[in-house]
């Protein structure tokens, strides 16, 4: 596939996994304990496994944690996005700002109703959608801003805020990686009109497959609650809307209730983890993390490289030392579906792209910088092969193996 920016020619580097080193710190695991177990045995001893008061009190439990007045548990994040677009009345015709450096799925959700994205360029810095850009993007047909908070780094709330309140556009949030996350305009998933979590195995807090949309809006919960359930209104013979199955199982929303009752342990561990690495990759030419932002929920923990090369042989390293590692995907805009589609090109969010060269940040090199850093073995690599052993010591004190953070 072609892609925005070649990558400079320069030795392969392996880094397809070795079966002799066994990977001791996957790129993600999910922290389950006794707790977990427990409550999802119990559910399998009760009548109900769907609809019934394990929904109900994760429900409740994750708007208390996002101080959201509704909760409504779903199948996936995607559902949840989905559910938020039907619930904002947004079909064709319609257009909706937002960020081509995300995981798909956000953009997805409004091809599903026939919406199209107008994408705006993103704040190389938090790597998140940037709020001048995004203002900038909004033209007659905007119907609604959708934000990510991605990689749980929060994206400025307030300032987007201003923006929706000055056009009178409402904000679907893709808090999908961001639980926990506080902004500058309240918690990530209930400073707009609809915040959805994700729940993958990846993710701070997981049911295995599963998502949560939060809104402070009566409208969007109600119509959210009717169309995950097949249209249905308050009997369950009748039905209102075309909807959908995107119901969340008892047995789902009792693990989810036990990692929520786990948050802060998951969360505070996480951040530490975060804190670790980034003390001990500061100051390493050639290489940076994400800036630490206040209110940042983890996610996977960012390490970009200056080359492409570069990021290969740290990723060579890790891998030796048991580590595995992954690259992030390459802009939406891109992608077929996309560039089919609405004709896309390389080069319209120049810093989307710079973000994610031949796809890839955690673990990302920007050739635009030049190369010659690490080629051939040079002394740049050194210093982080040291930094990671001596991250090494640090692991076992710290639990970062438990944690989510991918690269290290
Ligand atoms: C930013 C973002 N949006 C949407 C999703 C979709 O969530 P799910 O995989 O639960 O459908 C994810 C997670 O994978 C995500 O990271």
């Amino acid at each position: 596939m072609e892609r925005a920016i070649e990558k400079p020619a320069g030795p392969a580097v392996d880094v397809t996994p070795d079966a002799r080193v066994p990977i001791e710190i996957p790129l993600s695991r999910p922290d389950i304990t006794d707790v977990e177990r427990s409550m999802v045995m119990a559910v399998l001893d009760r009548p109900t496994l769907s609809l019934g008061p394990e929904l109900e009190a994760f429900e409740e439990g994750v708007a208390r944690l996002t101080g959201a007045k509704h909760a409504v548990g779903v199948s996936s994040g995607t559902a949840g996005l989905h559910l938020a677009v039907r619930a904002l009345d947004l079909g064709p015709g319609d257009e909706v700002v937002t960020t081509p450096f995300s995981f798909i799925a956000s953009s997805n959700c409004l091809l599903y109703e026939r919406v199209r994205p107008i994408f705006a360029d993103i704040d190389p810095t938090s790597l998140n959608l940037d709020p001048r850009a995004a203002e900038a993007a909004i033209g007659a047909k905007t119907r609604a801003i959708l934000v990510v908070h991605v990689f749980g780094v929060p994206a400025d709330m307030e300032a987007f805020g201003r923006i929706a309140g000055r056009w009178g556009l409402p904000i679907i949030e893709d808090a999908c990686e961001a639980l926990g996350a506080r902004t500058p305009g309240g918690m990530a998933g209930a400073a707009g009109d609809a915040g959805v979590f994700a729940f993958y195995p990846n993710k701070q807090i997981t049911t295995g497959e599963g998502g949560m949309l939060v809104t402070n809006r009566d409208d969007v919960a109600a119509r959210a609650r009717c169309e995950r359930n097949q249209g249905r209104g308050p009997e369950w013979t009748r039905f209102e809307r075309v909807g959908f199955n995107y119901r969340m199982s008892e047995i789902h929303a009792a693990l989810g209730r036990a990692q929520l009752s786990r948050a802060s342990e998951i969360l505070a561990r996480r951040r530490r983890a975060a804190a670790l690495y980034r003390e001990l990759l500061a100051g390493i030419p050639g290489v940076e993390t994400l800036p630490d932002v206040p209110g940042a929920s983890p996610f996977v923990f960012v390490i970009r490289a200056e080359t492409p090369h570069l990021r290969d042989r740290i990723r060579e390293g890790l891998r030796r030392r048991g580590i595995e590692t992954g690259i992030y995907f390459p802009p939406i805009h891109l992608e077929p579906p996309y560039r089919d589609r609405f004709g896309f090109r390389p080069g319209q969010f120049p810093k989307a792209e710079d973000a994610d060269p031949a796809g890839d940040p955690l673990l990302h090199g920007d050739p635009r910088r030049g190369d010659g850093a690490g080629r051939g073995g040079g002394p740049r690599d050194g210093p982080v092969r040291d930094v990671l052993t001596r991250a090494r010591k640090h692991l076992p004190e710290t639990n970062v193996s438990e944690s989510v953070l991918g690269g290290i």
